[in-house]
C-alpha cells in the first residue's frame, strides 16, 4: 500500500519482449555542433548511458565536428566534465567514462569548406577500418536549422551521403535533424526538399524528443494492449481531452532563439501535436513504423483549420512579466510564451469532442499530462433532497508524462457511513515505483533507434507538413491584429486568466495546475 492507500501490483510477463529492439549495427556517429549546449546536456550523456549499459553497437565511434578547432585529448576532457553535471547515473563510473571518452575523435572546419569535408571523409574511412564500424554513418545535426542545407551539400559533395536505392542497403548513411523543422509551412517544405534532394525519406530521422519519452510511448501500449479502454475511447464516452505542458523554467538564456520561435513553434507544432496524434489515432494495422505514422498523419489531416478572425475564439496567448527584459528578446516583442488552444478533429471518432491544449514557460510548476475527461452519468440518480444530494464528478483518466510519470483514474465512491455520501477517489500508478526501474531519457532510446534504422518514433515528412499546415494560419493571424491580445501573466502563475474562457464557453474548466 502506498501513502494514498492504493495497492498497485505489476506482473511483468516472462519470456521475450513483445517487440525486440535488437542490437544496432556497427557505426560511426558524426556529431555536428559537438561543442553546443544540446551535445553537452543531452547527447553525450545519452550516448554515455548507452555505452555504460552495453547497449551501443560493439564497434562504435563518435566524430565530434565543430567549426572551432578541436583536438581529441582536450575535447574528451570537456565531455568528461559535462558528464559530471549531466549524466543520468551518478556517481559517475570512472572506468566507464574513460572507455566512453576513448570512442570520441574530433574533426573541425567550416560547414562550407570542401577540404574540411574531404578530411572528414578520410577520417571516416580510417575509423571504419581501425574500429570496424563497417562504413555505416549516422550524421547528427545539433546545429541551427539555417546550417542544414550547407552541411547536406558538403556531405553530398564529399560523397559522404548517398541516396539509399533499396531498403536495407549497406553500408548505410542516415541523418538526424533536430527541430525546428522549418519556421512555417513554406520553409518546412523547402527544408524537406533540401533533405529529399540528397536522401531517401527512410534515411532521414527528425527527432521530436517527446516521442522518445517512455510515458509517451506508453500511450499506445495503454490504448491497444488493454481491451477495456478502447471501447470508451470515442465521442460517445469522452467529453473532452486536455493536454498540458507547463514548465516552471523561463527561456533560460535562449532569449534570442526563443523570441524568433515562441511557444507555438517550440512546443505545439511538434511535441504536443505528436502527443495529441497518439491519443487520437485509430488502431494501426501493425506496430510497424509506417503503419503507426500513417495513422498519426490521418489525425493531422483531420484537424479542423482555425484561421483569420476565428483565431481569438480558439487560441489565447500570453507572455510572462519580465520576458522583454530577457537577454536577446526584443523590446515590444509579441512572441507568446504561453498558449491555450481549443482544437477539433473532424473524424468519425472525435466529432464534437474538443481537445484543449496549453503550454507555457514560467508557470506554477512543471507538469506534462493528458487528461481524458469522460462524460457525466446520464441521469442524476443520487440527486434529491438533503444529504444524498451530491455533485458527481465525471471520471478522469490522467496520463502523466512528467514528472511523477504514471497513470491515474478518478472515480466516485460511497464514503462509509449511514448516509449516501459520495467522494472522489484516485487510483494512481507510478511508473518508476511500480516497475522499480529508472525511466530512461528520451535521447537514449531515439539514438539507438536511428542506429537500428527504426523510424517509428520520428516525425515523417508528410506529418511535419500537415502540422505546419494547421499551425501556420494561426501564427499568421497572431502576428497581425486578427490574432487578438497577447495577455501578460505573472511568473509562477497558472498563465493568463483569459485562457479560462476557452473551456468556460462550454461549461468546462482547465484542471488545476
Ligand atoms: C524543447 C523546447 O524542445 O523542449 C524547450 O525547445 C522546452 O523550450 C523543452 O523547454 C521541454 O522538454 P521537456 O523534455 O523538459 O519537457
Amino acid at each position: 500500500m502506498d501513502a494514498q492507500g492504493v495497492h498497485i501490483e505489476t506482473h511483468p510477463r516472462e519470456g521475450e519482449p513483445v517487440f525486440s529492439a535488437g542490437r544496432p549495427d556497427p557505426c560511426t556517429l558524426v556529431l555536428f555542433g559537438a561543442t553546443g549546449d544540446l551535445a553537452e546536456r543531452k547527447l553525450f550523456p545519452a550516448l554515455f548511458e548507452l555505452a555504460r549499459s552495453g547497449l551501443l553497437p560493439e564497434h562504435f565511434a563518435i566524430v565530434a565536428y565543430s567549426r572551432s578547432k578541436l583536438e581529441d585529448g582536450p575535447f574528451r576532457e570537456h565531455v568528461k566534465e559535462g558528464l559530471k553535471k549531466f549524466a543520468r547515473t551518478q556517481p559517475l563510473d570512472e572506468a566507464a567514462v574513460n572507455r566512453f571518452a576513448e570512442t570520441i575523435e574530433t574533426a573541425s572546419g567550416g560547414y562550407d569548406d570542401p577540404e574540411a569535408f574531404q578530411r572528414l571523409s578520410q577520417k571516416l574511412q580510417d575509423i571504419s577500418k581501425r574500429r570496424q564500424t563497417d562504413g555505416n554513418k549516422l550524421y547528427y545535426m545539433a546545429t541551427p536549422a539555417s546550417t542544414f542545407p550547407q552541411i547536406i551539400q558538403s556531405l553530398s559533395g564529399a560523397g559522404l551521403i548517398k541516396r539509399e536505392e533499396q531498403p536495407g542497403q549497406k553500408p548505410w548513411s542516415r541523418l538526424i535533424i533536430e527541430k525546428p523543422f522549418g519556421h512555417d509551412l513554406e520553409s518546412a517544405k523547402a527544408l524537406n526538399k533540401t533533405l529529399g534532394s540528397a536522401l531517401d525519406e527512410k534515411q532521414i530521422f527528425r527527432i521530436d524528443h517527446y516521442l522518445g519519452k517512455e510515458t509517451v510511448q506508453n500511450i499506445l501500449v495503454f490504448r491497444f494492449a488493454n481491451a477495456i479502454f478502447e471501447p470508451l475511447w470515442n465521442r460517445q464516452h469522452i467529453d473532452h481531452v486536455e493536454i498540458t505542458a507547463a514548465e516552471a523554467i523561463g527561456v533560460e538564456g535562449r532569449g534570442g532563439f526563443y523570441d524568433e520561435t515562441g511557444v507555438i513553434r517550440d512546443m505545439v507544432q511538434n511535441h504536443l501535436l505528436q502527443v495529441l496524434a497518439l491519443c487520437a489515432m485509430e488502431p494501426p494495422v501493425s506496430f510497424a513504423a509506417e503503419d503507426i505514422r500513417d495513422e498519426k498523419n490521418k489525425v493531422f489531416r483531420a484537424l479542423r483549420p482555425v484561421e483569420g478572425g476565428d483565431v481569438p475564439q480558439h487560441v489565447v496567448v500570453g507572455q510572462y512579466e519580465g520576458y522583454q527584459d530577457e537577454k536577446g528578446v526584443k523590446k515590444g516583442s509579441r512572441t507568446p510564451t504561453y498558449v491555450a488552444m481549443k482544437m477539433n478533429i473532424d473524424s468519425w471518432r472525435w466529432q464534437g469532442v474538443p481537445f484543449y491544449l496549453r503550454a507555457g514557460k514560467n508557470l506554477k510548476k512543471r507538469l506534462t499530462e493528458v487528461s481524458i475527461h469522460f462524460k457525466s452519468v446520464p441521469i442524476g440518480l443520487f440527486s434529491g433532497g438533503g444529504a444524498t444530494c451530491q455533485r458527481l464528478q465525471p471520471n478522469v483518466l490522467t496520463l502523466r508524462i512528467q514528472p511523477h510519470e504514471g497513470i491515474a483514474l478518478s472515480f466516485e465512491s460511497k464514503i462509509p457511513g449511514e448516509d449516501v455520501n459520495i467522494g472522489g477517489v484516485t487510483m494512481d500508478m507510478d511508473y518508476a515505483e511500480s516497475f522499480k526501474k529508472p525511466v530512461p531519457e528520451a535521447y537514449e532510446r531515439l539514438l539507438l533507434d536511428c542506429m537500428r534504422g527504426n523510424a517509428t518514433l520520428f516525425a515523417r515528412q508528410d506529418s511535419v507538413e500537415q502540422a505546419w499546415g494547421y499551425i501556420t494560419p494561426i501564427l499568421q493571424a497572431l502576428e497581425t491584429d486578427a490574432g487578438g491580445t497577447v495577455h501578460t501573466y505573472a511568473k509562477g502563475s497558472k498563465g493568463p486568466d483569459a485562457a479560462d474562457a476557452l473551456p468556460a464557453k462550454n461549461g468546462r474548466r482547465w484542471s488545476t495546475l
